[in-house]
């Protein structure tokens, strides 16, 4: 069976991305900013984090998979929808739901560069540092995790979880036990 545990609250969560949407705003102080979300996992932290910023901002999406239906991260990061907005020249802020390998933060952020984007960020809600397996910065973090897996929030377990409000870990119990 399935349980699940609370481990960040709505509270936490919505202090988190209030502290994170003022960073962002002193750091681009009134420049324009494209803000893209990577699907699936990040809709909610993006939507709650550009309604409490106040800067010119574009929205967009890409689309990327590294991760099977299991918990498992394959290790290569897949395309499926690049960005519609023109990218060159634009102060790009990648907003990201989880930095666990960070082969898909690695990935986005050559994905930017290479489209001549003046500058690439990553604000990630959450970041599990322990399971890296590459040097990325991530510029802007919100909570560092361990090495659970976490739904809610937007994050998933078989596109199962996104609606929840707070973060919680996923924990298989054993039936009888
Ligand atoms: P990375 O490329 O290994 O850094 O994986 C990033 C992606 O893996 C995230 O955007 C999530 O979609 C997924 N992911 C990694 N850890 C978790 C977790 O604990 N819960 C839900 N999704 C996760």
């Amino acid at each position: 069976m399935t349980t699940l545990k609370l481990a960040i609250s709505e509270s936490q969560i919505q202090e988190c991305v209030g502290r994170l949407a003022q960073l962002i705003q002193v750091d681009y102080q009134d420049q324009p900013l494209l803000v893209v979300g990577a699907l699936n996992g990040s809709f909610v932290f993006l939507a709650d984090l550009i309604r409490r910023m106040n800067l010119p901002i574009q929205v967009d999406f890409i689309r990327l998979s590294s991760y099977d239906e299991s918990e498992k991260s394959s290790g290569t990061v897949r395309l499926h929808h690049g960005v519609r907005t023109s990218v060159a020249g634009k102060n790009v802020l990648v907003v990201e739901d989880i930095v666990d390998t960070g082969l898909t933060a690695q990935f986005i952020r050559g994905y930017f560069e290479d489209q001549g984007a003046a500058t690439v960020r990553i604000c990630s809600l959450l970041d599990k540092p322990v399971r890296r397996r590459t040097s990325v910065t991530v510029d802007y973090v919100g909570f560092e995790v361990p090495d659970e897996f976490l739904v809610g929030y937007g994050l998933d377990y078989n596109q199962q979880y996104r609606e929840l409000r707070a973060l919680y870990s996923l924990e298989e119990e054993i039936d009888g036990s």
